[in-house]
């Protein structure tokens, strides 16, 4: 069985009573966009990465032959991209579910992309104090660092209730374009997928 992150993130209590908290999406949280929120904005965060060292026994493979999804580990000085939405607390119980398989929320300071980017001329917030899903090394799913080869090769072959694990790295990949974004290990990991479904092709 794989452990299940529920209990420990409704015992969070950071940001109780406010009437609505901001959550900061590195991963499908960006494009598949799956829940109710009161507002949307490209925003990024400080001092993590985002990695495909997590496993996902529950929507990209199965507890026997996990598919590979992003996390986000420390690292100082490099800057994640992705979106961050509004949300009025009642939405985590959905996302809790959502983000069961070893992700636990953890509080971070958005920086939001499009301060001061409103057609009104009034200078937006440029940041604020929100919640984070992390899978940590110590969770169950974890697997870790691999080449990006491996990772793609891996990705390749799993599949879960969700769909193809390929399907969720094109869906990131397409959505940081659209944002604009550079994201090294998300592209190279795309482009070993590209070259492995090319090879496999009747010449
Ligand atoms: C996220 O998107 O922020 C968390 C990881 C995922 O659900 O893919």
């Amino acid at each position: 069985m794989s452990a299940n992150t529920i209990a420990v993130n409704q015992q969070m209590d950071r940001f109780a009573g406010q009437a609505s908290v901001w959550v900061f999406g590195y991963g499908s949280l960006i494009y598949k966009v799956d829940f109710p929120y009161l507002e949307r904005r490209p925003a990024s965060i400080v001092g993590w990465s985002r990695r495909f060292w997590q496993g996902s026994h529950d929507h990209r493979g199965t507890p026997a032959a996990p598919g590979r999804v992003v996390t986000i580990i420390a690292d100082a000085g490099a800057v994640c991209h992705g979106m961050a939405y509004l949300i009025t607390p009642s939405v985590f119980e959905h996302l809790d579910y959502r983000e069961k398989n070893g992700y636990l929320r953890v509080a971070v300071e958005i920086g939001f992309d499009d301060a001061d980017g409103h057609a009104d001329g009034i200078a937006d917030k440029s940041a604020a104090e929100g919640v984070v899903y992390v899978a940590r090394e110590d969770n169950e799913a974890f697997l870790g660092a691999a080449s990006e080869e491996e990772i793609a090769r891996h990705i390749a072959g799993a599949a879960g209730p969700s769909g193809p694990n390929s399907d969720y790295l094109t869906q990131l990949a397409v959505a940081l374009r659209e944002l604009g974004k550079q994201d090294d290990h998300v592209f190279a990991i795309e482009q070993y997928l590209v070259e492995l479904i090319d090879s496999g092709k009747p010449k």
